[in-house]
């Protein structure tokens, strides 16, 4: 697999492999608390649940973590906030990306895609963004570098694909939020002949289908869709040599102002994928709902079942996790 556009890591950006499997542990308690409220129609419960299991588990590892992408701002979000420490203190210091419920219409409307996902790096890997809108472009692994381009025209994109896929612009398959905001997007698209699968939420799992595109048919993910999950996704991304670029969407002064706070100078930046999420990165979804990415979670009589995939980047590898938790409640422990 390529892993032209990854920078060097040194040693001691690697974090401890170990916490591959805490990490699921993590996302797969967020996964159960948000399931047992699926398809409830409530998406503040749902979302809710997925927090509180996810911030119990998270502070039970031996990190010291600092939630870089989170609920929000400390005031709007009583957890799990951007800026809020979380582990016990004492092992390595990290930054951490969650999105307790990704898609929480699709979990309270029991539709497919909703994901409990979460990215861990070493302190400073990864973008310290506002919870605005991110406009993104990406592709899966296997073309030359810089094939595609934020920049470009949705024609000059979906030709250059297709070029390089050795396929008519026509049997190229666009992944898009349907959204009103797109409807230029989807016009230029449609232009070319392309196809556009429209997804109602969901544009981490939206990004990742990109990658495994001979299970998804996805080759390409353009518009507008959360910061947060645009830097979920490009952790998730770096770990299969996909490519992303991403743009922060900052139209007033307040949005201006809040990201320079953060650190980010350049309000019109072009983030490469590397720029998202650097580092040795590791990031775990556990699917909610089924989708095309994971099965959702499954109650059966004494036994819970989950499906987690677990990327890390320095290794480029991927696990697929099945989950029989037996006792589950029986271990939770607060
Ligand atoms: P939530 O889980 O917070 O509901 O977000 C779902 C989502 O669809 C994301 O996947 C996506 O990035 C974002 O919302 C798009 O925002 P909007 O719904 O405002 O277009």
């Amino acid at each position: 697999m390529s892993h032209s556009n990854d920078i060097t890591v040194h040693p001691r950006e690697v974090i401890e492999r170990i916490l591959s499997m805490e990490l699921v542990r993590v996302t797969e308690r967020a996964a159960v608390s948000a399931a047992r409220l699926r398809g409830h129609g409530d998406e503040k419960a749902a979302d809710q649940a997925a927090v509180d299991a996810m911030r119990r588990e998270l502070n039970r590892l031996q990190i010291d973590g600092r939630i870089v992408i989170g609920e929000g701002e400390r005031d709007e979000a009583p957890m799990l906030f951007i800026g809020e420490k979380v582990g016990n203190g004492q092992g390595p210091k990290v930054d951490i990306a969650v999105d307790p419920l990704e898609g929480t219409t699709l979990c309270a409307k029991d539709m497919p895609g909703a994901i409990a996902v979460m990215a861990m790096a070493q302190a400073g890997s990864l973008l310290y963004a506002p919870d605005v809108y991110m406009d993104k472009i990406a592709i899966g692994p296997g073309y030359p570098e810089g094939i595609v381009d934020l920049d470009a025209s949705p024609a000059d994109n979906i030709n250059a694909l297709a070029k390089a896929k050795g396929v008519k612009p026509n049997e190229i398959a666009a992944l898009i939020m349907d959204r009103p905001r797109h409807a230029d997007l989807i016009e230029a698209v449609r232009k070319t002949g392309a196809s556009i699968r429209l997804i109602t939420d969901g544009d981490v799992a939206g990004v990742i289908f990109t990658a495994m595109q001979h299970e998804t048919g996805i080759d390409i993910y353009l518009g507008i869709g959360g910061a947060p999950e645009g830097v979920l996704a490009a952790a998730a991304l770096r770990c299969v040599g996909g490519q992303m670029q991403g743009r922060l969407i900052l139209d007033t002064p307040e949005k201006v102002e809040r990201a320079r706070t953060m650190g980010i100078t350049d309000p019109h930046k072009k983030y490469q994928m590397n720029e998202l999420a650097s580092g040795d990165v590791i990031v775990s979804a556990t699917g909610v709902t089924d989708g095309a990415l994971l099965n959702g979670v499954r109650f059966n009589k004494g036994m819970i079942e989950t499906e987690t995939l677990v990327y890390r980047s320095i290794t480029g590898t991927v696990r697929k996790i099945k989950g029989e938790h037996r006792q589950f409640e029986k271990f939770k422990l607060d």
